[in-house]
């Protein structure tokens, strides 16, 4: 049980390992517990629709990857727990360097931010030294101090319509929100080769055949999702996005094409409404992110308690990383996203 371990052990294993494996007391309520931690110690937790039901549940916050990190530039919490992936941790991490950020898993990365190393992405990035650098928010710190602007997938198509029609511009990681953004802006950014394997494995074939017995429902999908998913949708959107047009619109059915996380919140906004996850290449029924759902409640809890893990960056990093993302909110804010 947690109160016999010592603490100080507990604390150097989560900041190495990422997490350590502690039994905690069956019989405590850990909504409670977290609930009375967070109040003692002035923290907010920060949740991505990606986590599971529970953690929805308890966060003070749910958002999409730019409704996050609005929230975390905002908010006067000592401690900022972030129940979602390392990349965007770190974001709240660079926005609020006197604070202590905290994610419940260090091992909670992201496929697409991993497409990205940083060291070839530079020799990418000398290879075009007149082009402006436009990333995804799913990267490293690294890639972040980088980068001229950051742009989110709620973001994205007015961050490049902001910037002149000749200029030119790389796009990164992510390809296939890459390739939409040049579909809807009619531009030419030069296209990172990256992708998020949550997103990439949907199977065309399986969705046809869903909607063909469903044909009154709306298929809605995330714009990392390949182009020949993308081809066949009635609305793409970032999960925020996806999440409203569920709401607003009339449509009893939906086909969800993003990671089924978000499926509790449209299923708790539109209780009468039937939300279908899109079905992957493989023989499970729905799509995971695997990084994502590292995170549980019992984690949530140990890393509250302990304050442990921790996010630390460079500081010359965290500034360089700053700047993109300052930018990135300074034209969010400007066009009222
Ligand atoms: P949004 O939060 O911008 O919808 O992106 C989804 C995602 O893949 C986060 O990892
Ligand atoms: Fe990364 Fe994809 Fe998981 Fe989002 S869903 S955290 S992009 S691997």
């Amino acid at each position: 049980m947690v109160d016999i371990h010592n603490d100080l052990l507990i604390k150097d294993s989560l900041q190495k390992n990422g997490f350590y494996n502690i039994e905690i007391n069956p019989s405590l309520d850990l909504f409670e517990e977290i609930n009375k931690i967070k109040k003692e110690k002035n923290a907010i937790i920060l949740a991505h629709y990606y986590q599971e039901p529970d953690i929805q549940d308890i966060a003070d916050f749910i958002g999409d990857s730019l409704g996050l990190s609005q929230k975390a530039v905002n908010t006067n919490a000592d401690i900022i727990v972030f129940a979602g992936v390392h990349f965007m941790a770190e974001t709240a991490k660079i926005l609020n360097p006197n604070k202590k950020v905290l994610l419940p898993d260090l091992k909670a990365g992201c496929s697409l931010s991993d497409s990205a190393p940083p060291v070839l992405f530079k020799l990418f990035k000398e290879k075009y030294p007149n082009h402006l650098i436009i990333t995804y928010i799913n990267c490293s710190a690294e890639i972040k101090a980088m980068s001229d602007i950051i742009c989110t997938s709620s973001n994205a198509k007015q961050i490049v319509e902001s910037l002149p029609i000749n200029q030119p511009i790389i796009f990164a990681p992510d390809k296939n929100l890459g390739a939409y953004i040049n579909k809807v802006t009619g531009r030419n950014m030069l296209l990172w080769n990256g992708s998020c394997m949550v997103h990439e494995i949907f199977s065309l074939e399986k969705i046809i055949k869903l909607k063909i017995r469903h044909p009154e429902a709306k298929l809605i999908a995330h714009p990392e999702c390949e182009e020949s998913i993308l081809a066949i949708t009635d609305y793409i959107g970032s999960t925020t996005g996806l999440l409203k047009y569920s709401q607003q619109n009339p449509s009893k059915i939906f086909i969800v094409a993003t990671e089924t996380g978000i499926l509790h919140q449209m299923q708790k906004l539109s209780p009468n409404k039937t939300f279908i996850p899109a079905p992957p290449n493989n023989s499970c029924a729905c799509n995971n992110c695997p990084y994502m759902k590292l995170n549980t409640l019992e984690k949530l809890y140990i890393t509250m308690k302990y304050e442990n893990p921790e996010i630390i960056l460079k500081e010359d990093i965290r500034i360089a990383a700053k700047k993109s993302i300052d930018k990135m909110l300074e034209i969010s804010a400007s066009l009222g996203l």
